[in-house]
C-alpha cells in the first residue's frame, strides 16, 4: 500500500444498520460485533445514535470504553442537546468522533426542518463549533447531499470545515444518484470549496436502486477518501453500501483504484455471519463475496475451468475473504479448550465461565444430534444462548407437537413467565401454527407475526434450522430467532425470543425525524 492512499472504512452496521426494521440489537451484542469490526481493523465503528435513548447511549459508551484501535463515533443531529449526549457517551474513548448532520436539500429544508437555507447553515456550523469542544474529531454530513443544490453544498462544506470539522459527508441519503453523476458531484464540490484540502471527503450512499456501492466506489474515483457501508449491506430500507463489496472491489481492481483499506479481509465472512446471526437478517445467496453461492461453480464449464486454472472464473481467492478458515469442523470429541479457541477465533467471547460451561454443555448436546459441527452452528449456538441469558421473561421449560396425515396438528407448550410455570396447547394449521398459537395463548404480546423464516444453517438433513420470526406491535417490530436440529423447536424459540423482545424493549428517536 506504500504508494497508494488510504481509503477510510467507516462502519456504520450498529447506527444505520440498525436502523433496517427488526435490527435492533442489544449493548452486549453491539459489542461483540464491534469487537469483530475492530479485530477487521475497520477505522471508524459509528456505535450508535446516544440521543435515541438511554440504551442508545449506553451503548454507544460501552463501546467506546471496549474499543482501542478503531475510533468510535456517535451520531448527533446539528443540535446542542444531541452533541451533548454524544460528547457524554464518548467521553471515554481512546479516540472519539462526533458525526453531525443537518438536511441541506430544499425539500428536506422546507418540508421537514422548515428553515431556510441560511438557517440550516447558521445551525451546522454551530454545531459543528459545539462538536469541537468535546472532541478535535468531527464529521458533518449534509444530509441528502444527494438531492441538494451544488452551490448550497459548497458554502455549507466551505463553512463547516472553517468551523472545525475535518470529515466532510456527502450522503446520497434516499438512494436516489447514480454513478458518474454522484461521482461528479463528489469531485466538484471538491474541486470549488476553497479549503477542501483541509478535510476528507466522505460518502454515505443508501441501495433504493441497488447502486450503493457502485455510487460509493464512483465517489472514490473522484477523490471520496472514506466510504460509509455496513456489514452485509444492512441499513435503512434497502441498506447501505455493504462492506466487503467495497473493500474487496478496491482491493481487486487495485490497477484503478489509487487507494486502498487497511481491512483485514479473512474477517469478512465471520462478521458477515455474526451480524446475520444477532439481526436474524439472511444473507441471500447469491450476495457478492459473503453469500454462500458467491465461490461455488455450478457449470460443469465453469468446473472444469477452475479445476484447470482457478483464475478462469475466480477474480478473488475464497480464503482471501475469509471463506476457507470458515469450514472448520468440531466434533463430540473435541474438548473444552478446543471449543473455546475456536469461539475466540471467531470472535466470540463469555463474559463468564459459567456462560461459558453452559454453551459448552449445548455443543455437547448438539454433537449428540449432529455429527459435524461448522463454524456457523457455533455462532447460531452462542447466539442461543446470549438470547436466553438476556430475555428471561418468558422461557421454554417443554413443548410436544403432533403432526399426523389427516389429522389436525396439536402443540403443547409448557412455558415459565416472570419465573411462574404456565401450560397451554393450541391447534394450528401446521405445527408451527399450532406452536405459535398455544405461545401467543399465554404471553398474549397481541402482535403480528410479519415474517417467518428458515434458513437451514450448514447442508445435511441433520443440519440446525435457523429459524427467525419478525413480531410487530404498535409500530414496533422485533426480529426473534432460534436454532435446532428439529426446526418446530427452533420456531419455538424464535417465537419466544421474539415475545421478550417485544415486551421488554421500548420505541427509539429516529435520526431522520428532524426534531430542530
Ligand atoms: O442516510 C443518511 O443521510 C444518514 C446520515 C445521518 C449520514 O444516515
Ligand atoms: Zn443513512
Amino acid at each position: 500500500m506504500s504508494n497508494k492512499d488510504s481509503l477510510i472504512i467507516f462502519d456504520t452496521t450498529l447506527r444505520d444498520g440498525e436502523q433496517s426494521p427488526g435490527a435492533s440489537m442489544t449493548k452486549d451484542e453491539k459489542i461483540r460485533i464491534a469487537k469483530a469490526l475492530e479485530k477487521m481493523r475497520v477505522d471508524v465503528i459509528e456505535a450508535g445514535f446516544p440521543i435515541a435513548s438511554p440504551g442508545d447511549f449506553e451503548s454507544v459508551q460501552a463501546v467506546a470504553r471496549t474499543i482501542t484501535d478503531s475510533t468510535v463515533c456517535g451520531l448527533a443531529r446539528a443540535l446542542d442537546r444531541d452533541i451533548d449526549r454524544a460528547g457524554e457517551a464518548l467521553k471515554d474513548a481512546n479516540s472519539g468522533r462526533i458525526h453531525t448532520f443537518i438536511a441541506t436539500s430544499p425539500i428536506h429544508m422546507e418540508q421537514k426542518l422548515r428553515m431556510s437555507p441560511d438557517q440550516v447553515m447558521e445551525q451546522a456550523v454551530k454545531a459543528v463549533k459545539r462538536a469541537r469542544r468535546y472532541t478535535d474529531n468531527v464529521e458533518f454530513s449534509a444530509e441528502d447531499a444527494g438531492r441538494s443544490e451544488i452551490d448550497f453544498l459548497c458554502r455549507i462544506v466551505e463553512a463547516a470545515i472553517k468551523a472545525g470539522a475535518n470529515t466532510i459527508n456527502i450522503p446520497d441519503t434516499v438512494g436516489y444518484n447514480v454513478p458518474w453523476q454522484f461521482g461528479n458531484t463528489v469531485s466538484e464540490i471538491i474541486e470549488r470549496v476553497p479549503n477542501s484540502d483541509q478535510a476528507i471527503f466522505s460518502v454515505h450512499c443508501h441501495n433504493d436502486l441497488g447502486l450503493a456501492t457502485s455510487n460509493s466506489l464512483s465517489a472514490v474515483l473522484n477523490g471520496a477518501r472514506q466510504v460509509e457501508c455496513t456489514i452485509n449491506g444492512l441499513g435503512e430500507r434497502a441498506g447501505n453500501a455493504s462492506l466487503e463489496e467495497v473493500v474487496m472491489t478496491v482491493r481487486t481492481r487495485s490497477d484503478i483504484f489509487e487507494c486502498d483499506s487497511n481491512l483485514d479481509a479473512t474477517q469478512i465472512v465471520t462478521c458477515s455471519r455474526l451480524v446475520s446471526n444477532i439481526t436474524g437478517f439472511p444473507v441471500q445467496p447469491n450476495k457478492a463475496v459473503v453469500g454462500v453461492n458467491a465461490f461455488a461453480h455450478e457449470s460443469g464449464i465453469h468446473q472444469d475451468g477452475v479445476l484447470k486454472s482457478r483464475e478462469t472464473y475466480e477474480i478473488m481467492r475464497a480464503e482471501d475473504v475469509g471463506w476457507a478458515q470458515n469450514r472448520m469442523v468440531m466434533g463430540k470429541h473435541s474438548g473444552r479448550s478446543a471449543f473455546r479457541a475456536r469461539l475466540e477465533e471467531l470472535g466470540i467471547e463469555f463474559s463468564s465461565e459459567e456462560e461459558l460451561n453452559d454453551a459448552f454443555r449445548r455443543f455437547k448436546d448438539l454433537a449428540d444430534k449432529k455429527h459435524e459441527i461448522f463454524d456457523e452452528d457455533l455462532q447460531a449456538l452462542v447466539t442461543d444462548v446470549s438470547i436466553r441469558a438476556e430475555n428471561e421473561l418468558v422461557n421454554l421449560i417443554s413443548m410436544k407437537v403432533c403432526s399426523e396425515t389427516g389429522e389436525t396438528p396439536t402443540a403443547k407448550i409448557v412455558l415459565t413467565v416472570d419465573g411462574e410455570e404456565i401450560a397451554g396447547e393450541s391447534t394450528g394449521g401446521g405445527p408451527v401454527d399450532a406452536t405459535f398459537r398455544a405461545i401467543e395463548s399465554l404471553v398474549e404480546t397481541g402482535s403480528e407475526l410479519q415474517l417467518y423464516s428458515v434458513n437451514a444453517i450448514t447442508s445435511g438433513t441433520d443440519a440446525q434450522g435457523e429459524v427467525t420470526v419478525r413480531l410487530e406491535k404498535g409500530g414496533r417490530i422485533v426480529n426473534g430467532q432460534g436454532a435446532d436440529t428439529d426446526i418446530v423447536i427452533a420456531s419455538a424459540k424464535a417465537y419466544i425470543n421474539a415475545c421478550n423482545l417485544i415486551m421488554h424493549g421500548s420505541k427509539r428517536a429516529h435520526p431522520q425525524s428532524g426534531g430542530v
